[in-house]
């Protein structure tokens, strides 16, 4: 079993992948502020950690705060992954750098592909493009993940908020035209964990199956914990306005992982299992 190591691994992801590796192997947890991936001895840290493989989970996701403070979001997006990528040289390590959806405009109708170019609008989709072309310059094993719409364990995510909304409001307005693939982080782990072991390094887009409006993602959720009666409006996105406009379809289509066997399922199988997990324990 190879030995991971996990950035930010007190994030959703992060959560996600260190349940997920910690009974397979030897595995090596880094949070902040001890381990601060901005901080150029993070290389040598990674050096002499001497891991099989690093899973870089680590972000600076407030995607509307970038907007204000570009230079600390390209500081952890994308110097981040260069000194984990140079750190990874050092040892002979794989990296998996976990990127965003974000890096495509997202334009009405289209559904984006591994081998497209990027086209990142947002000061954070700028940022983890960059964090992507910093690793690839550095490193040739290189696994580039980008994923969608994550939820999992924890309250910071939609699916959890929606809940808490829903309960506080009896009533919802929910943006119905921006579109995106939800993606269970657990999902994502153990698809993670499968192309690790394949050894083809590049582009993948591990998303769970199917897209889905925000409007439509609030509503299954509602279905799925018995408040179906709850009234919700759908709105358009000029409605919610926020300091960023999110991409309105930047839909991800997973290619190259089908390819090689590794296919997430359907994003409603995986919210229901999600469902489960959170709410009836
Ligand atoms: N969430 C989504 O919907 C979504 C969608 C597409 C792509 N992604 C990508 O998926 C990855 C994981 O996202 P997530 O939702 O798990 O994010 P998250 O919950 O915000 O976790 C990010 C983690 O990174 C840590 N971190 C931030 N700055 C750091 C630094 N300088 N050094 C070390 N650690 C640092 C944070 O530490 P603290 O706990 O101390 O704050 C946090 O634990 C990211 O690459 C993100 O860009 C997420």
């Amino acid at each position: 079993m190879p030995h991971v190591l996990i950035t930010g691994a007190n994030g959703q992801l992060g959560q996600a992948l260190a349940s997920h590796f910690d009974s397979a192997g030897r595995l090596t947890c880094w949070t902040r502020p001890r381990y601060d991936i901005t901080d150029p001895a993070i290389v040598e840290a990674v050096a002499e950690a001497d891991p099989d493989v690093v899973i870089n989970a680590a972000a600076w996701t407030d995607v509307d705060g970038a907007e204000k403070a570009p230079q600390f979001a390209f500081n952890v997006n994308a110097l981040g992954p260069k000194y984990l990528a140079e750190g990874c040289a050092r040892c002979g390590a794989t990296l998996v750098q976990i990127s965003t959806n974000e890096v495509f405009a997202g334009e009405a109708g289209r559904f984006y592909h591994e081998y497209e170019e990027t086209s990142p609008g947002s000061v954070y989709a700028r940022s983890k493009a960059a964090g992507e072309a910093a690793a690839a310059a550095t490193l040739d094993r290189l696994f580039i993940v980008r994923v969608a719409w994550l939820f999992g364990a924890g309250s910071s995510n939609f699916p959890a908020k929606i809940s808490a909304a829903a309960d506080r409001h009896g009533a919802l307005r929910v943006v119905s035209d921006e579109f995106g693939n939800p993606t269970y982080a657990p999902d994502v782990a153990e698809a993670v964990a499968k192309l690790m072991e394949t050894h083809r390094y590049g582009i993948y887009h591990l998303v769970n199956d199917g897209c889905a409006s925000r409007y439509d993602w609030a509503t299954e959720l509602l279905r799925l914990t018995g408040r179906e009666a709850l009234p919700v409006d759908p709105i358009i996105a000029q409605e919610w306005p926020r300091p960023t406009t999110p991409p309105p379809h930047a839909v991800l289509v997973n290619q190259a992982g089908a390819a090689l066997g590794i296919n997430l399922r359907h994003w409603r199988d995986a919210l229901h299992n999600y469902v489960q997990n959170e709410f009836n324990s």
